[in-house]
């Protein structure tokens, strides 16, 4: 049975961990800045000494394409993920599946494979959607699901505009996005929660992905004297906003559906001790794998937030960041992926992902999976996060094979994908 050199790979991530690191240490790519470009140099270097052909597309997505004699057709095995990272990021999420991709496409090079398709990896553009709304939006753009001019015309939370912050960091691209249409697609990720390690599972085989809502809220009321104004007579969009924050989060842990709900981002302004705030904005992040009960999350949401306005005073207005519907994933590349981790020993369960990824994005377009591995304590969106070695590398050997699989004749022959 094949294997990937697990050295090169878990090199290869410690070294891409060390890149973009804040003067407090903190690990920060933030989508087309600086440590962005920093980090897609070195892929792009890597991408070089593996001799594969190197393309860069309008929104930054890099795809390096392995495409030797032996291919019959066009479309590729599309293997992806992202090397954008959020703020105070590990080293793994998104780069685990990047590097994999590489050294898988190293590993069937040197064994000789003669690949029926060519074998492609992406680093897609802005993921995270820390600094840039949507998220997944290099693979959402891919997909057609948005124009690559509507997304270059993105402001960023810091004022920036994201086609500028591309043409300066020297990734916009002149491929056109989507023209690379693959037959399959799959991507590996840590989990980034506790699943597989609390139940002791090696590989997660994952068939759906939950919807997800984003929405930026702004509570407008009036700045006054902290001494002076008599409770009675305020109008406090930070007292509002935190009723609106505890709201949010009863509302997902009284559901008795599998909702998640977050307020990751809140500001006050003035932002001062002793003045009333006058305005409040915050993000709502929810989450749920079924559509129907994501709806009623928004719908309750605007229904609280509309008694809020009523009993307290405060304008309110919001804005839609992201909104995404659960996705299935392709059911023959699930049981590739289920398939391949009982040859190779390893124990697998099926799962839904509650982190979002470019896989939903591309499973519009091209038959789609993903393949999870355990995360510690199922940490994740912190330097904490981590997987041991012994999981990457079991992750990367299946990613190897269901590629091996999925870039043969003998599927080809079957007349799947
Ligand atoms: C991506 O990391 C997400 O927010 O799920
Ligand atoms: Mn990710
Ligand atoms: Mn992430």
């Amino acid at each position: 049975m094949p294997t990937i050199s697990s050295n090169r790979l878990l090199g290869r991530l410690r070294a891409l961990g060390e890149i973009g690191r804040d003067p407090n240490g903190r690990l920060v790519r933030l989508a087309a800045s600086d440590s962005d470009q920093l980090g897609r140099d070195q892929f792009v270097a890597w991408l070089r000494e593996a001799g594969v052909d190197i393309k860069i597309d309008r929104i930054g997505n890099i795809f390096g394409v392995w495409r030797p004699d032996s291919v019959c057709e066009d479309r590729p095995v599309l293997i992806g993920s992202h090397i954008d990272t959020v703020i105070n990021a590990g080293i793994l999420d998104g780069c685990y599946g990047v590097l994999a991709g590489l050294e898988v496409v190293e590993t069937l090079r040197d064994m000789g494979f003669a690949p029926y398709r060519p074998i492609a990896v992406a680093a897609f553009t802005n993921e995270e959607g820390v600094r840039y709304a949507p998220d997944m939006m290099g693979s959402l753009v891919h997909a057609g699901g948005l124009t690559v001019d509507e997304a270059l015309a993105t402001v960023g939370v810091d004022g920036t505009l994201l086609g500028e912050e591309l043409a300066r960091i020297g990734y916009a691209g002149d491929v056109e996005p989507g023209s690379l249409r693959p037959a399959a697609y799959i991507e590996l990720h840590i989990e980034q929660g506790p699943i597989l390690e609390r139940e002791g599972f090696a590989i997660g085989a994952v068939d759906n992905l939950q919807g997800i809502s984003w929405q930026k809220v702004t509570l407008e009321g009036v700045a006054n004297h902290a001494g002076t104004t008599p409770m009675s007579m305020r109008y406090d969009a930070g007292y509002a906003a935190a009723l609106a924050i505890a709201f949010v989060h009863d509302l997902a842990q009284d559901s008795n559906s599998a909702s998640v709900a977050t307020v990751g981002s809140m500001r006050y302004e003035p932002d001062a001790i002793n003045v009333i705030p006058s305005r409040a904005t915050f993000t709502v992040d929810l989450r749920d794998p079924d559509e129907a009960h994501l709806r009623a999350l928004e719908a309750a949401l605007a229904g609280y937030l509309e008694s809020l306005r009523a009993k307290s005073g405060v304008s309110v207005s919001v804005e839609r960041l992201a909104r995404f519907e659960p996705v299935c994933f392709d059911e023959r590349i699930v049981r590739l992926i289920e398939q391949a981790a009982a040859r190779r020993g390893l124990s697998s369960r099926r799962m839904t992902s509650g982190a979002g990824h470019d896989a939903q994005m591309i499973a519009r377009v091209a038959p789609a999976a993903m393949i999870f591995t355990p995360s510690v304590a199922g940490v994740s969106h912190n330097p904490k996060e981590a997987t041991a070695d012994a999981d990457l590398i079991a992750g990367a050997t299946v990613l190897l094979d269901v590629v091996l699989d999925l870039a043969s004749a003998a599927e080809q022959r079957h007349g799947q994908f």
